[in-house]
């Protein structure tokens, strides 16, 4: 008979694995382009823009119209396609990359809370407090920051790289607090150790009372929204703590350039480690 220990690793494991799947859209091979959904809302594409239209005045009669689009599960592996209805974009690789980090910093003790700055419709924020729960660790929060309202227009005067940058002119990247609270109660994983931050990050995060933390999240996608977040937050990172930046190869013209930016004036030399060809991260010297 298997000894109680190593059953309970094998069913966090299980857990943790539908979660996911679940939250990645893979289960449910959720791949459908939905008009006026995520793929449409605010795309620079005037055959986009039609459907986009469409779709929401079929909408307000409670109809939807959704064109088939085959499951491709390796761009879903890689987090390369937006789900329609799935709660995170970011595909299996990251998630697993979360798991990873989150269960090193409580596995080892490394101090402080979790974040993610850019949630979107929260997905990878519900599997932070996923990961913590199936560790039974109920101390750490996660902290759930973003606008709730998208991106912000570019500041191409302060932040050049952000020029022409169309982003917030996307809809379906606009999800308020009230969704995203709501998903995370569909997981049944809502409650106080989870702390929304609601607002810009430049107004939100240099005064949120976060004392430590020990994995950061960046998935603001702009120069902007990367240096923002990462000038307050990464103080608080404890040695031997985790900084993801989701889009540091997707976006390495801005939100790896900021990234580039700040470890260069901060003299930081912690070795890049690649997730996925968009996401990467490196831990903190102990
Ligand atoms: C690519 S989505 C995040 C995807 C998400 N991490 C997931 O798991 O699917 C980017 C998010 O960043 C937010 N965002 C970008 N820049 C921001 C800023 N300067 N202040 C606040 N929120 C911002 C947007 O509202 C959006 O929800």
């Amino acid at each position: 008979m298997t000894p109680p220990e190593t059953r309970t690793d094998l069913t966090t494991g299980l857990y943790l694995d539908l979660l996911k799947r679940t939250l990645t859209g893979a289960v449910a091979e959720d791949n459908d382009s939905i008009l006026g959904g995520v793929r449409t809302a605010g795309s620079p594409l005037l055959r986009k823009n039609v459907a986009d239209a469409v779709g929401r005045f079929v909408g307000r009669f409670g109809f939807e119209i959704a064109k088939k689009k085959p499951y491709d599960a390796k761009l879903r592996e890689v987090g390369r396609d937006w789900p329609a209805r799935a709660d995170s974009m970011i595909g299996l690789k990251r998630m697993d990359n979360i798991q990873h980090c989150v269960s090193t910093v409580v596995e080892e003790g490394i101090p402080g809370d979790l974040i993610e700055c850019g949630v979107w419709r929260g997905g990878a924020t519900i599997f932070m407090r996923g990961v913590l729960k199936a560790y039974d660790d109920r101390t750490r929060k996660v902290w759930v920051s973003d606008s709730f309202q998208g991106l912000p227009p570019p500041d191409a005067a302060r932040y050049p790289a952000d020029l022409g940058d169309t982003l917030h002119k996307m809809g379906g990247l606009a999800v308020g607090v009230e969704q995203v609270k709501h998903n995370f109660e569909r997981y049944g994983l809502l409650d106080d150790q989870v702390q929304f931050l609601v607002g810009w990050f430049k107004d939100t995060l240099a005064t949120a009372p976060i004392e430590q933390l020990a994995v950061m999240r960046l998935d603001g996608d702009m120069y902007e929204s990367t240096i923002q977040a990462i000038e307050p937050l990464y103080p608080k990172l404890s040695p031997g703590g985790f900084c993801i930046i989701d889009d540091f190869g997707s976006h390495a013209s801005q939100a790896g350039k900021a990234i580039e930016d700040y470890r260069k004036a901060h003299g930081i030399t912690e070795e890049i480690i690649d997730i996925d060809g968009f996401g990467a991260y490196w831990r903190k010297a102990a």
